[in-house]
């Protein structure tokens, strides 16, 4: 074990994932330490154990912070959130196509002011780390500097996020389009001064194929051939009328899917977020490319998209990781995200468990965001993201826990009733980035 000055040691119980417990069984994915003791050193997981062994080969000048009645389990990944969209959550009464034109264009135009976007990219991450989510997969808007005070504020607190300026030239209003060519020339741009910076990388970002021409789709493909380890985010089947509307605007093209798919825009890197209305074929073709699907299951039925099959995508072997999609989501907390999840799953008689739920939370989110090299459980060598997460952060929570006698009963009911008032500490890179108030 590191004898290295910057090393500390957090003693909790302690949960992560190795593998996902509907491909290897539940007892096989996870490891949970009643007791555990999870080592830092310059920032990378350095050492997991049950703490009656690490006590033992931990050297006697590291400091150990213990948290009773805690759980730490891994940074939570959200994989589908636009900052912009933070002010307008909770917009009332429309489905996708009217709360676009009526809620989201007329906010996203005002990020053309790089100080407007500053601001609400910090809210943002406070918000998020609040919440204990220390990576996302985050739209900004069609304008470049809503990109670089995005990138800017995640660089300033070390954390590791995915962002992409959006990519829109038709059948939106014309202040908030681009071209085919401004909007490669800014990708390019951005792409060259944020992608590999620090902890930051790129995500090429077409909004949904109803706002993309053709050219314009083809021009994302030749950035993804340019920069073959850049992302590809964009929304895909969420909402009936947006389907029939893509099947008008794409006469030639076999159904959603396939307008991007003949674009070249499919990939291990390419993450599709709601994915509701697809045929198996379609499944199959995720899963044929290694692309990925972000589950919003709280803009789902916020914006009443549909209930996404979870269990057809995991018979497919398509990569999943949740998403909060705020603004049309309502809450920034992966936790609560978790609690929609599972009612979506039971109105299709499935089963959601409380392990699977946690996975995908951590090692799955990071999977589909094709991260799970450098994040989302606590091999060592991992960048030290965690949550410390309070049994007892309200009295119903604390009260429920005193009625739990098996592990995965504590976990879901804590699961199912926790905030972001659970959310006791939040760590980056082994460095403290939010503490919750007394
Ligand atoms: N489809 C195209 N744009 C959006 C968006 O901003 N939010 C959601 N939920 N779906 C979209
Ligand atoms: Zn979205």
């Amino acid at each position: 074990m590191s004898t290295e000055q910057n090393t500390r040691a957090y003693r909790a119980e302690i949960l992560h994932f190795l593998a996902d417990p509907a491909e290897v069984g539940e007892k096989e994915s996870f490891q949970y330490f009643s007791d555990g003791i999870l080592v830092v050193s310059n920032g990378k997981v350095d050492a997991l154990g049950h703490a009656s062994e690490i006590l033992r080969t931990l050297p006697q000048d590291v400091e150990i912070r213990h948290f009773a009645d805690s759980l730490i389990i891994p940074g939570l990944v959200d994989c589908h959130v636009h900052y912009p969209q933070m002010e307008m959550v909770a917009a009332f009464g429309d489905q996708l196509l009217e709360w676009l034109q009526n809620y989201t264009f007329p906010t996203e135009r005002q990020f053309s002011d790089p100080e407007k976007a500053r601001r609400i990219a910090e809210l943002f991450l406070d918000e998020l780390l609040r919440n204990g989510t220390t990576t996302a997969l985050v739209f900004a808007t069609v304008h470049k500097e809503s990109v670089d005070a995005f990138f800017s504020a995640a660089q300033g607190r070390n954390l590791r996020m995915i962002c992409g300026k959006v990519l829109m030239d038709r059948n939106a209003p014309d202040y908030i389009l681009d071209t085919p060519q401004s909007g490669y020339r800014d990708s390019k741009e951005l792409i060259e001064r944020w992608h590999g910076k620090g902890r930051q990388r790129y995500a090429i970002t077409p909004r949904f194929a109803p706002t993309s021409t053709p050219e314009q789709l083809a021009k994302a493909a030749q950035l993804m051939k340019e920069y073959p380890d850049v992302y590809l985010h964009t929304h895909l089947a969420e909402n009936s009328g947006e389907v029939e509307w893509v099947a008008k605007l794409f006469p030639d093209a076999e159904g959603y899917l396939d307008v991007y798919d003949h674009h070249g825009l499919l990939s291990g890197r390419s993450v599709f977020a709601h994915c509701i209305h697809l045929t198996d074929n379609e499944f199959s073709r995720l899963n044929e490319t290694g692309s990925g699907i972000a589950f919003c299951p709280s803009s789902n039925l916020f914006l009443g998209s549909g209930l996404f099959n979870l269990s057809k995508a995991q018979a497919y072997g398509v990569k999943v990781g949740l998403g909060t999609d705020v603004g049309a989501g309502t809450s920034f907390s992966i936790l609560q995200t978790i609690n929609e999840a599972y009612k979506v799953q039971q109105l299709q008689q499935h089963k959601l468990s409380t392990l699977k739920a946690l996975y995908l939370a951590t090692l799955g989110g990071a999977r589909t965001l094709d991260l799970h090299d450098v994040i989302g459980n606590f091999q060592p060598g991992k960048e030290a993201d965690f949550v410390v997460l309070d049994y007892k952060a309200t009295p119903l929570l604390g009260l429920r826990q005193e009625h739990c006698s098996h592990i995965y009963q504590k976990l879901f009911s804590l699961v199912m009733l926790a905030d972001d008032r659970a959310v006791k500490e939040v760590y980056a890179m082994g460095r403290k980035v939010h503490e919750r108030s007394a």
